[in-house]
């Protein structure tokens, strides 16, 4: 799929719009434990992605704590820059490009990326509890998928 159709696909539906919004307005109300956590789970369920975050360093105290924080807030903040976007496919695909390449440039592929899927399902299963709907998970795997199709 195209990245003009992967974006078309999430700015079309008010399904899927409704589902990230309603997710989102839960998520964002602790934004950088929310973060945190989603890096955390990264970690853990993709032991594959720590070395990308090499930068990071020892992530348990100090000062690799402080940059897995940094990074933690910056991501989520990009996620609100998409939230903003969700009813213009012209925004979207502006915001999705930009950080896009900050992930091409760093050799992350598409199936790479994909690796935050589950950390997504498990912190959306967490935090929603009774609420929870497996319709969350495909509504961010289609905004996650734009990003995808852009790498
Ligand atoms: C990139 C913020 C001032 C030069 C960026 C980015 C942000 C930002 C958020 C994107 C980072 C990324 O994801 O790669 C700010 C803020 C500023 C500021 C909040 C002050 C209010 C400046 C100034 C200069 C500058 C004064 C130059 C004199 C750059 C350059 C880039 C950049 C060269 C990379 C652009 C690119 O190639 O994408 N800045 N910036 N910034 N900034 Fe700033
Ligand atoms: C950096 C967002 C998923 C690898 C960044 C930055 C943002 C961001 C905002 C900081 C921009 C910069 O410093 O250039 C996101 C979002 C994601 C996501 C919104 C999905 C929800 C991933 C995944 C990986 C990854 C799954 C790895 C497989 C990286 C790396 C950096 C980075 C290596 C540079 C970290 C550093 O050294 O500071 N990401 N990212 N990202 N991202 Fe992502």
């Amino acid at each position: 799929m195209s990245f003009e159709e992967a974006a078309l696909e999430v700015t079309g539906s008010e399904k899927i719009k409704e589902d990230l919004r309603l997710t989102w307005g839960i998520l964002s109300n602790e934004l950088e434990d929310t973060g945190v956590t989603l890096m955390l789970t990264l970690f853990k369920m993709e032991p594959g992605s720590k070395a990308r975050f090499g930068r990071f360093g020892n992530i348990d105290s100090g000062m690799g704590r402080d940059k897995l924080r940094g990074h933690s807030i910056t991501l989520m903040y990009a996620l609100q820059n998409f939230m903003d976007s969700l009813d213009n496919t012209e925004k979207l695909r502006c915001v999705v490009d930009k950080f896009a390449v900050n992930h091409r440039i760093r050799k992350i592929s598409a199936s790479e990326f994909g690796w935050i899927m589950k950390p997504i399902r498990e912190v959306l299963m967490e935090r929603m509890g009774q609420f929870y709907d497996p319709s969350f998970v495909d509504a961010w795997g289609k905004l996650i998928g734009v990003v995808q199709a852009s790498l």
